[in-house]
């Protein structure tokens, strides 16, 4: 089945979305998006994922004529038209045209897409995954911005076996992936970056609020070292929830299985997930 796109107030096929190639996000990768997925058919996160949006626009400069309300008015009937059980939404503001092709006219675009949820496979989650690490920035970390360049350098220079690769910086410290924020367990505590130098990932947030009544949680720099030396290791996305980590760097997670804690995290997300998903 094709999928059906938003684009710039129109419902079309997949096939028939187009943008002019005079927009400045393929002139000048100047462009913001964001990313969420349906639980039990629900766009649980909507409304922090639309906030993000304009947050991320509002980062890099680019105007944005919507309100939060008009924006998730489209998601959702973008999900309806489309029908899929499980559906991943990428919504997607470009810079539109520039009459010099450098400053925006003020005309962004905006793209509505979804697609069925293609889910990971089960032993991500059942034996956990190697992740590895690269020296490579990211611009405007805050924001969801539509280049990733670092990202797609970082994965080509990766090990083929690693599912994802964690920036670091000069000074030796973690931040996130290229696609996920990175938590450790460290005598019971979960550690995470703060988010002076990460996106504030949505999972990230869920995951934080969910087991806040269980776990202790600090915010703050973490070195390599202590990634290495961490109880347990785990990174979060909207597409991927809580994926266990057993490796880093070739180097083994202590008994390099998925520790109890992360286990714990996982059953709290689902419940929040798809449970809030179910009383909709
Ligand atoms: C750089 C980066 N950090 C973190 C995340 C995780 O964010 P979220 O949980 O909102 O998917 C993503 C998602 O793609 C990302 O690209």
């Amino acid at each position: 089945m094709m999928s059906v796109y938003y684009v710039n107030g129109a419902f079309v096929d997949k096939d028939d979305a187009l943008l002019p190639v005079t927009d400045l996000a393929i002139l000048r990768g100047y462009g913001v998006f964001d990313y969420l997925r349906t639980y039990n058919g629900q766009p649980v996160s909507l409304d922090a994922n639309v906030a993000r949006l304009r947050q991320s626009a509002r980062l890099i400069g680019l105007g944005y004529p919507w309100s939060d309300g008009e924006i998730a008015a489209i998601v959702n009937e973008t999900i309806q038209r489309n029908g899929y059980d499980e559906s991943s939404i990428r919504i997607v503001v470009t810079g539109g045209s520039s009459p010099d092709n450098i400053t925006p006219n003020g005309e962004p675009s905006l793209i509505v897409m979804v697609e069925e949820m293609q889910p990971y496979p089960d032993w991500w989650y059942n034996r956990g995954v190697k992740i590895v690490t690269a020296n490579i920035a990211r611009l405007y970390p805050g924001a969801k911005s539509i280049n990733y360049i670092p990202a797609i350098l970082a994965r080509q220079q990766a090990d083929a076996d690693a599912v994802e690769v964690i920036y670091s910086t000069e000074t030796g410290h973690v931040l996130e992936g290229t696609t996920s924020n990175l938590f450790l367990v460290k005598d019971g505590t979960l550690i995470t970056p703060h988010l002076e130098r990460v996106l504030p990932g949505i999972t990230r947030r869920t995951v934080i609020d969910a087991v806040k009544v269980e776990f202790a949680i600090k915010e703050r720099d973490i070195s390599l070292d202590e990634l290495y030396g961490a109880d347990e290791v785990f990174i979060t996305a909207a597409n991927k929830r809580v994926v266990p980590v057993i490796t880093v760097d070739d180097r083994t997670i202590s008994s390099g299985q998925p520790g109890p804690v992360t286990q714990r995290v996982m059953q709290l997300f689902d419940a929040v997930t798809y449970g809030v998903a179910k009383q909709v």
